[in-house]
């Protein structure tokens, strides 16, 4: 390559690992994989190295990306948070042994352990109590995320045993598989994109503003480095030890190793046996175990000498596009799906693969007939990784989004800002009208026993249902002759409807299949607002008033009603019985004290959990609102309470109270 034809292929390789990297750190979507990615960034560094001349401070070569954001306060690392260097061969772990003999004579030994695919955290620990919980933003300074991590029930607040009086430890969290899956399926239930990864999961719930909702998503963290002045032992395993005897969560199968083949035995047996693990791991990291040693050999610019990351690789097959298809979900979101050439990967047979979106096909340029690379990765279900350009057929026609809904023939469209293309036409088209039926009568929602997706299908194949209201209206004669039908069990059907009618307003108000009104947003709406009424003729900035309600939701709800034939919904349901308002029973302790005050909470507090206080301002009248505005009556304040918010509360003069200044306003 001459002087010219680097100076290109750098340029471009920067550009591509920029876009890539604020891909993968701001906006949390991927577009390659890793190895794609280090490939990309391993040329791009051989190149630098071999054209010293085109070198540049700002080059991604020279940092580890970013998950700083604007909302958290920035706190600097005490030690720096470096990454370590991939390796994807066991050709390079053995270089790694040898670079290694070279600067030192001693005798030492390895650990392996595995490598969790999850997101960084600093924990610090003083007189053995939680004090900071860091991510690993820049590697200088992070997000401070501590109330978010508090949250976590494998992270120990307090430690037994005998502890050093102040370290760090570092580690991994995570969300498990199962619960990754859950999550996921809920977000697609309400019309929201769901997580690419767990890992992405994961990151995007640490960074929640509010920390009951990290709590509720069920995050777990594997610890795997030990840090101070003052610890009790040289050997980094058994620093992990001694941690896992004050409390941490470790991972068992973390090993010693004396020699390269112990190293790549290691290796093979995990290379298998991760796939049985609750959480997500992408590799191992061998690591020297004396920390002595480790500091001796100690970093180059952007990771240890002691330590090094192999990666496994994703189990990756080559096969053939043979069509793609559309589904329409009950949101009216339409999901392309690619159909393969059937093909064995990892122990299944895979015909199948998700293609997300519009962006997803245009940013592969997927053709019909392509020869496609399908992996599985952490995500379960198979993704079209890459397309072998080469083996491609001149004149194979480039894969176009449809352009009308494959189920009812109506003009798609796409919202602003978002991925999904969408069919708009909710009460006419068929996967839509059975798919918000189905949302209704599920378990979360009005619970209706004894009726499932096949009798709804079987009740709008006969024309007697069309909308929920519907459903009401329905007879014995109606359900009884319909197939697998007795008598008993259309009862049955009749009686759940009947007592669907004590079905608290927040479960309703779920149930109508508003988009992005999930469970979570329609209990804050009811609580809020109380009625049916009042949700309906509130105005954009009191729905983003209301805690967890962004733009976005409040648009969906302001569009919802105002069309002619929600509201008509609405009243039939109301004629039918159904609860549209929130039942008051009075309370123990329930007082007026705080009626007419809008309250925002900040921090952590000493006498009460976040969410016990916020029980105890409805309790005496108050209301909880999440943004500050000029109409907010008090900031409680407590510790870390956020910079942005202290702010904007001392611009706007809100009073700022103290916790205990709350108690004495409600005596
Ligand atoms: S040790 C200085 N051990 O992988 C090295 N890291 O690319 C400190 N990771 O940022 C890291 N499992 O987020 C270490 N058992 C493990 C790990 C692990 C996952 C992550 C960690 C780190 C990244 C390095």
């Amino acid at each position: 390559m001459n002087q010219q034809e680097a100076a290109n292929r750098i340029s471009h390789l920067r550009e591509e690992l920029e876009k890539h990297n604020y891909n993968y750190y701001v906006l949390n979507i991927p577009e390659i994989d890793d190895y794609t990615f280090d490939q990309l960034m391993a040329e791009l560094i051989g190149l630098e190295t071999q054209f010293p001349e085109f070198s540049d401070a700002n080059s991604p070569s020279q940092r580890v990306g970013s998950d700083l954001s604007q909302e958290f306060k920035q706190v600097a690392h005490k030690y720096q948070m470096l990454s370590l260097s991939n390796t994807y061969t066991e050709e390079e772990i053995q270089e790694f042994d040898q670079r290694i003999r070279k600067l030192t004579d001693e005798t030492f030994e390895y650990v392996c352990e595995l490598k969790f695919d999850g997101t960084s955290i600093s924990l610090t620990y003083e007189n053995g109590l939680l004090t900071r919980a860091v991510t690993r933003g820049d590697g200088e300074k992070g997000d401070d995320v501590t109330s978010n991590v508090k949250t976590i029930k494998s992270i120990p607040l307090r430690l037994k045993g005998d502890y050093p009086a102040e370290f760090e430890i570092r580690g991994e969290i995570l969300l498990p598989f199962s619960v990754f899956e859950a999550l996921n399926s809920e977000r697609e239930e309400i019309g929201e994109q769901p997580f690419a990864n767990p890992r992405n999961a994961a990151s995007g719930t640490l960074k929640l503003q509010n920390s009951s909702i990290v709590s509720s998503r069920k995050l777990d963290a594997y610890l795997y480095y030990v840090l101070g002045d003052n610890l009790p032992d040289d050997g980094h395993y058994e620093l992990l030890q001694h941690a896992k005897s004050w409390g941490f969560k470790i991972s068992e199968h973390t090993r010693k190793c004396q020699t390269l083949q112990e190293i790549f035995d290691f290796l093979h047996e995990w290379n298998t046996k991760r796939k049985d693990l609750p959480v997500a791991t992408d590799g191992v990291v061998i690591k020297i175990n004396s920390t002595r040693l480790q500091q001796e050999l100690g970093f180059t610019a952007k990771s240890p000498r002691w330590a090094i990351a192999y990666k496994f690789k994703a189990e990756r097959v080559s096969t053939r596009l043979n069509s793609v298809s559309y589904q329409v979900g009950r949101t009216g979101a339409i999901t392309p799906v690619a159909n393969l050439e059937p093909v064995l990967l990892a122990g299944t047979v895979v015909k199948r693969a998700t293609l997300h979106n519009a962006d997803v096909i245009k940013s592969l340029d997927l053709h019909l007939g392509d020869q496609v690379y399908v992996e599985k990765g952490g995500e379960i279900i198979p993704k079209i990784i890459s397309v072998d350009m080469a083996s491609r057929h001149p004149m194979s026609e480039p894969v176009l989004f449809i352009e009308r809904c494959p189920e009812c023939n109506t003009q798609l469209i796409r919202l602003d800002g978002e991925s999904a293309n969408y069919c708009p036409n909710e009460t006419g088209c068929p996967p839509q009208i059975k798919g918000k039926l189905e949302h209704f009568i599920s378990r979360k929602a009005m619970n209706i026993d004894g009726l499932g997706s096949e009798t709804i299908e079987l009740l709008f194949q006969k024309n007697l249902v069309r909308n929920i209201a519907d459903l009401y209206d329905l007879k014995l004669t109606d359900i009884v002759d319909l197939d697998r039908m007795g008598e008993k069990s259309a009862t049955r059907i009749l009686d759940s409807l009947s007592t669907s009618r004590e079905v608290p307003f927040e479960r309703v108000l779920f149930a109508l299949g508003i988009r992005y009104v999930g469970e979570t947003v329609a209990k804050k709406l009811a609580r809020e607002l109380k009625s049916i009424e009042q949700i309906e003729n509130a105005t954009l900035e009191q729905l983003t008033g209301v805690e967890e309600i962004g733009g976005k939701i409040a648009e969906s709800i302001i569009n919802w009603f105002a069309n002619d034939q929600n509201r008509l919904l609405i009243e039939r349901l109301k004629n039918h019985g159904l609860l549209f308002e929130v039942k008051t029973e009075q309370k123990e302790g329930q007082t007026e004290k705080l009626k007419g005050l809008s309250i925002i909470i900040s921090g952590t507090f000493e006498k009460f959990s976040r969410d016990d206080l916020k029980a105890f301002i409805e309790l005496h009248g108050g209301k909880n609102v999440s943004s500050i505005s000029a109409k907010t009556s008090y900031l409680v304040a407590g510790d870390n309470i956020g910079p942005s918010k202290l702010e904007k509360a001392q611009k706007l003069k809100i009073p700022i109270i103290s916790e205990d200044e709350l108690l004495q306003l409600t005596n």
